[in-house]
């Protein structure tokens, strides 16, 4: 399949880098409490240990300003300086105002424009490519892009097949553009996209938007909760990440030789050792949290790349590889010179 998106862009650089988990901790132990499972199954299935899960009076939003706050301290800009804040997520505040609207009151960014993405999983890495198309337009010059999930209101905490996976949290980073003849950290090389809504339905929350709308007649077989053909996702997630992978290193001229650390979004470790393996990558470059965290869509990435930025394992120069798969399917990779 020829690579989707690969025109060359004008520099933009992620110059700042935030995360925000809640406190709360829900171990493997915990769930095998409340459903047929056990840590053993959990661990070797997927890798997860445990996940957080927000507050009550937690919404996405919320989560979403911490990390952006954190994002911009790091960056070392004031929130009038952010001229766009796409939020990616598919556990918006409510249906409309999007949760970047609370996001930009909440932090004060009052020069923003804001709006939200859902592309699931992948979400973050489509709202940086958006961004990358305001910056080379010359439209905006900061922008504040972040992947949040409240993924816990979405949960049928009856069905072990789904809610032992999912965890909520929020990660953001500012990307700024970048004089093309400076050699800025951060720059984003390349991105590639994709998309086959002819599998739709294997991973969907089916009810509460219009085409099902939650009745007191529906309510009982929970329509609003998280649906996956887990087998079936696996697959093509394996198929997919792979394929964006290479062709996100294909634009930037650079081959999976040249990564120095892969951020993969965060769904299932036996997803991420096998487009490790076909990279033929070792795991010590390949960057998993999803033990204390399990998969919070739209906000593994940033939150790992938050995380792994802050324990140092970013070095100026380093090529990162990011790459996610989600419910759509959508998919999407980019290469980023740290
Ligand atoms: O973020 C978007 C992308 N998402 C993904 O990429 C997720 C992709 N899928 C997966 O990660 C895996 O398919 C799962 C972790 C969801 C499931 O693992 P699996 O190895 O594919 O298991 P399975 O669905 O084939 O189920 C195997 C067995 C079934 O029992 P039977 O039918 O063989 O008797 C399930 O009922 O495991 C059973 N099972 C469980 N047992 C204990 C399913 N969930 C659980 C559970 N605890 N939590």
């Amino acid at each position: 399949m020829p690579a989707p998106s690969s025109q060359p862009f004008c520099a933009s650089s992620i110059i700042g880098t935030g995360s925000y988990m809640p406190e709360k901790v829900l171990t493997n132990e915990d769930l095998s409490k409340i459903v047929d499972t056990s840590d053993e199954w959990i661990t070797s299935r997927t890798g997860i240990k445990e996940r957080r899960i927000a507050a009550p009076e937690q919404a996405t939003s919320d989560l979403a300003s911490e990390a952006a706050r954190r994002a911009m301290a790091s960056a070392g800009v004031a929130p009038e300086e952010i001229q766009l804040i796409i939020v990616a997520t598919v556990t918006a505040d409510m249906f409309f105002p999007s949760t970047a609207c609370f996001v930009q009151k909440k932090i004060g960014a009052v020069n923003a424009v804001c709006f939200d993405i859902s592309a699931a999983c992948s979400g973050f890495l489509y709202a940086l490519q958006v961004a990358r198309h305001f910056i080379n337009t010359g439209n905006r010059t900061t922008a504040l892009v972040i992947g949040a999930e409240k993924l816990s209101s979405l949960i049928n905490w009856k069905d072990r097949n789904t809610c032992v996976l999912f965890g909520d949290g929020a990660g953001a980073v500012v990307i700024r553009r970048a004089d093309e003849s400076v050699e800025a950290p951060g720059r984003v090389l390349s991105t590639v996209m994709g998309t086959d809504g002819t599998l739709a339905d294997v991973l969907k929350v089916p009810g509460g938007g219009s085409a099902c709308p939650i009745t007191p007649e529906n309510v009982e077989s929970h329509p609003n909760t998280i649906h996956m053909e887990g087998r079936e996702t696996f697959k093509h997630a394996v198929t997919r990440m792979l394929e964006a992978s290479q062709q996100a290193l294909e634009i930037a001229g650079l081959t999976a030789a040249d990564v120095s650390l892969v951020i993969p979004h965060q769904a299932n470790a036996r997803i991420i050792s096998a487009i490790a393996e076909r990279l033929n990558l070792p795991l010590d470059r390949v960057f998993m949290n999803l033990d204390k965290y399990g998969n919070t869509s739209a906000a593994t990435i940033p939150v790992a790349l938050d995380e792994a930025n802050k324990a140092g394992r970013l070095q100026k120069g380093d090529v990162v590889l990011l790459v996610a798969f989600g419910g759509g399917f959508t998919w999407a990779s980019s290469v980023v010179r740290w």
